[in-house]
């Protein structure tokens, strides 16, 4: 599957999965919950939502978590994103999980962002990656 093949289904259930996983997050400094929800190009769904610490600092993105499951569960490329808070709404994904999100997006990867569908060159473009270290 690529991204000109996700359709309002593969949305539909993004969304779901990214509200499932924002209802676990683990949040009670900011109280602030993430839950994000990524399409795999082979078609699986993963997951994860922000794990707060003591340390403030130490605190991991929903975004880590998802793409701790995507590699445990086997790698791929990434063709659709969808990212929630505590009400549901869409979330822009941080500065930080963007990088960690494009360097498993696959060509045109889509993400469901608040102002609408934007691709991963939209979100961040002229970004850093693998082949920028064979230079
Ligand atoms: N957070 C995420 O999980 N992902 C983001 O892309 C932005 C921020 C979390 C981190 C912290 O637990 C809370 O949101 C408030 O910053």
């Amino acid at each position: 599957m690529d991204p000109a093949n996700v359709g309002p289904a593969h949305w539909q259930a993004l969304r779901r999965l990214a509200i499932e996983a924002m209802d676990r997050a683990y949040a009670p400094y900011s109280h602030f919950k993430v839950g994000a929800a990524g399409l795999n190009e082979d078609g699986r769904l993963v997951s994860g939502c922000n794990v707060e610490n003591a340390a403030y600092g130490a605190t991991l993105c929903a975004e880590c978590g998802m793409i701790s499951e995507l590699i445990r569960t086997g790698g791929g490329r990434l063709v659709a994103f969808a990212c929630v808070d505590g009400s549901g709404r869409a979330c822009s994904p941080c500065g930080r999980c963007r990088q960690v999100i494009s360097e498993h997006a696959a060509p045109g990867m889509l993400l469901a962002m608040p102002e609408g569908i934007q691709t991963i060159d939209e979100v961040l473009p002229g970004r850093f990656g693998p082949a920028d270290l064979a230079t």
